[in-house]
């Protein structure tokens, strides 16, 4: 058998769709479809393939997506899917083999991290990737809210796309980096045009509008992407500006009303950062009652942890300042395990550094689930010190403190319409 593993080249795409319909089967057809040709972030070297013997049977896309890390930060991510090798070819290391490749690809291209999305966990974990929670809310209409709760001058209104997108371009940005998030897609502007998100959720519906008296043209202060579902609707991604939180109230009496429009049961679900301020106010004015789920699809990896680390530590050193922490010195190393690779912060008055080298005063022997909880924010410090102390490492309350501002506890949110 011989095995070529290479990019296809352009006359090859139809080809590389239908060995990723005869992987997954027709159900993602036009999602595939989608993917290859209506995403602007999409790039043949991006897509590894496995030829056997002449023929194309296995595949792997490596799409381009930097995300926000605390709101203001970006790092470069390498989003990996289409994992997938035709079922007469399963079983001998061609996906494996791919995925090494593109484990290579990311680092020509120094994507810090990479994520994945999967049922299939152990498979990616041999290799580096660890499992990371996402938040998810239901909840179902008890009673809908009367208009007269909406705050006066607030109106939301269907989005016009063509018109609105600047707007909430510009909400997205500023909801990221006001409410610290880590994880979101930072989108160029050029992604919120195409079919490939569009298909997948990226498709504003309803925007909230500051407006003068009773008229709802104005400022644009929030939006939601929602569709209908057999008994309410999912919403696929939501933000609003954090100056306009009043815009929150009159989105959630719109939305309370549609989820129970047409004798629908009035259930309301998606995809939340934890304990966003949308989901909590839908329950409140509608008396539901508000469930989380967490679910443990998404899978990251550090693929460079000094490089993590370097993109943090202008946000480590503006916290400490905002704090005045002028005081606190310390160092850390931390030693991950999977991929193996170690690095140093020292923080000494107010500053932060971070470099490669071994010595410290504490050393940190992570898992990559562990590093990830810590670095994007899903767990305090005070918690996940207590992870640590099976392998003998005692935190003190100076260095946990000193963690805890290094690393706060903050959201992460990954919307729909960024997957790959
Ligand atoms: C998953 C898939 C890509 C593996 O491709 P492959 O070329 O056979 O992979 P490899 O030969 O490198 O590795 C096979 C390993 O994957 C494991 N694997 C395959 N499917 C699995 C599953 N559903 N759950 C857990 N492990 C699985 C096998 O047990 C095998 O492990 P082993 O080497 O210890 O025996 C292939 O089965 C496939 O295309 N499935 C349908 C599409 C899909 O679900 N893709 C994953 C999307 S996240």
């Amino acid at each position: 058998m011989s095995v070529v593993v290479r990019n296809p080249k352009p006359d090859e795409l139809t080809t590389v769709w239908e060995v990723l319909c005869g992987a997954f089967g027709e159900g993602p057809r036009e999602r595939f479809r989608r993917q290859i040709w209506e995403d602007s972030t999409f790039a043949i070297e991006q897509i590894r393939i496995a030829e056997v013997d002449g023929k194309i049977v296995s595949h792997v896309w490596v799409a381009e997506r930097p995300v926000f890390y605390r709101g203001q930060a970006v790092l470069p991510m390498g989003g990996i899917g289409g994992v997938g090798t035709l079922p007469d070819y399963r079983g001998q290391g061609l996906a494996t083999l791919l995925l090494e490749d593109a484990i290579a690809y990311m680092e020509r291209k120094e994507h810090a991290i990479s994520m994945l999305f999967t049922d299939i966990n152990p498979f990616y974990a041999r290799l580096g990737w660890a499992n990371f929670p996402e938040w998810r809310f239901q909840l179902e209409v008890q009673r809908l809210p009367d208009k007269s709760q909406v705050p006066e001058g607030y109106f939301v209104r269907p989005c016009e796309i063509d018109k609105d997108l600047p707007d909430l371009q510009a909400i997205y940005r500023k909801h990221v980096e006001k409410l610290q998030l880590s994880l979101c897609h930072a989108r160029p502007n050029n992604f919120w045009f195409d079919g490939h998100p569009q298909y997948l959720g990226l498709k504003p519906s309803h925007v909230v509008v500051k407006g003068q008296g009773t008229r709802d043209e104005g400022k644009a202060v929030g939006y939601v992407c929602a569709s209908a579902t057999e008994r309410g609707i999912r919403l696929s991604e939501f933000a609003y500006d954090p100056e306009h939180p009043q815009g929150l109230i009159a989105l959630a009496v719109a939305l309370a009303s549609e989820a129970k429009a047409e004798g629908k049961e009035g259930v309301i679900e998606g995809i939340t950062p934890f304990a966003h301020p949308l989901p909590q106010i839908l329950a409140e004015l509608t008396d539901a009652n508000l469930w989380h789920q967490v679910s443990e699809h998404m899978m990251l990896r550090v693929n460079n942890l000094l490089q993590c680390l370097e993109i943090a530590q202008t946000l480590m050193e503006k916290t400490l300042t905002e704090v005045g922490a002028k005081n606190l010195h310390g160092s850390f190393r931390f030693s991950l395990s999977k991929p193996e690779q170690s690095a140093v912060i020292e923080v000494q008055s107010g500053k932060v550094k971070v470099r490669d080298n071994d010595a410290a005063e504490v050393t940190i022997p992570v898992t990559p689930r562990e590093f990830c909880l810590l670095f994007f924010g899903a767990v305090s410090v005070w918690q996940w010190r207590h992870l640590l102390v099976r392998k003998g490492v005692v935190l003190n309350e100076t260095q946990t403190a000193l963690l805890s501002l290094l690393f706060p506890n903050h959201p992460t949110a990954y919307w729909g319409g960024d997957h790959f």
